[in-house]
């Protein structure tokens, strides 16, 4: 199964994708292109450090959204990848109905809280603004409807009552970098 990952930040879910196919745990996946919408982007250094091709993608010309010129970039781009599961992990952009249709079922999201709860930006600040004493994440596929499709898996963190936003966001992050990985190579399987 061939993935492509897309992302905008510093790509430590991708560095945990590529950690797991290099220690055998990703199954029949196999991680064939990262693409970031960000020239800067940390997650394009990963590329390098696993040998996996990385490269920056215009996603002009809008800030929030992929559509237009950029859009059609970015599924050329995919379609000549040949990829099998697109991975959206950290990639900061709303995916548009076009991208969606042309990769139907192929596209999955990770999402920093227990979706349907605190979708959108900041799932983290959300949800500890809120004061939840569990929360965690989720891995879906992408529909029209943004952070609304499908849930895949999701995984449960604990807020304890000496933790503060920095710790719990690291709480989050490692049980995203442990459910991410883990679903990717469940969906390569039953490929
Ligand atoms: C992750 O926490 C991911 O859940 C979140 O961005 C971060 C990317 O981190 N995604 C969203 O908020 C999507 N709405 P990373 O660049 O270190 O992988």
């Amino acid at each position: 199964m061939r993935v492509v990952i897309l992302g905008s930040g510093t790509g430590s879910n991708a560095e945990a994708i590529l950690q797991a196919q290099r220690d055998g745990a990703l199954a029949a996946a196999e991680v064939v292109q990262i693409i970031a919408d960000k020239p800067d982007a940390g997650i394009l250094a990963h590329g390098e450090t696993f040998g996996v091709p990385a490269q920056y993608l215009d996603p002009a010309p809008f800030k929030t959204k992929l559509e237009g010129v950029g859009e059609d970039l970015y599924i050329d781009t995919i379609t000549a990848l040949r990829a099998d599961l697109i991975v959206l992990a950290g990639f900061m952009r709303v995916i548009k109905p076009k991208f969606i249709r042309t990769f139907a079922g192929k596209i999955i999201n990770l999402h920093p809280s227990l979706l349907p709860s605190f979708p959108g930006l900041d799932g983290i600040g959300q949800a500890w603004r809120r004061g939840v004493k569990v929360s965690g994440c989720t891995v879906h596929y992408v529909t029209a409807e943004v952070d609304g499709g499908p849930i895949i898996d999701q995984a449960t963190v604990r807020i304890a009552p000496d933790d503060t936003l920095v710790t719990f966001a690291e709480k989050m992050h490692a049980a995203e970098h442990e459910l991410l990985p883990a679903v990717i190579a469940r969906l390569s399987e039953r490929y």
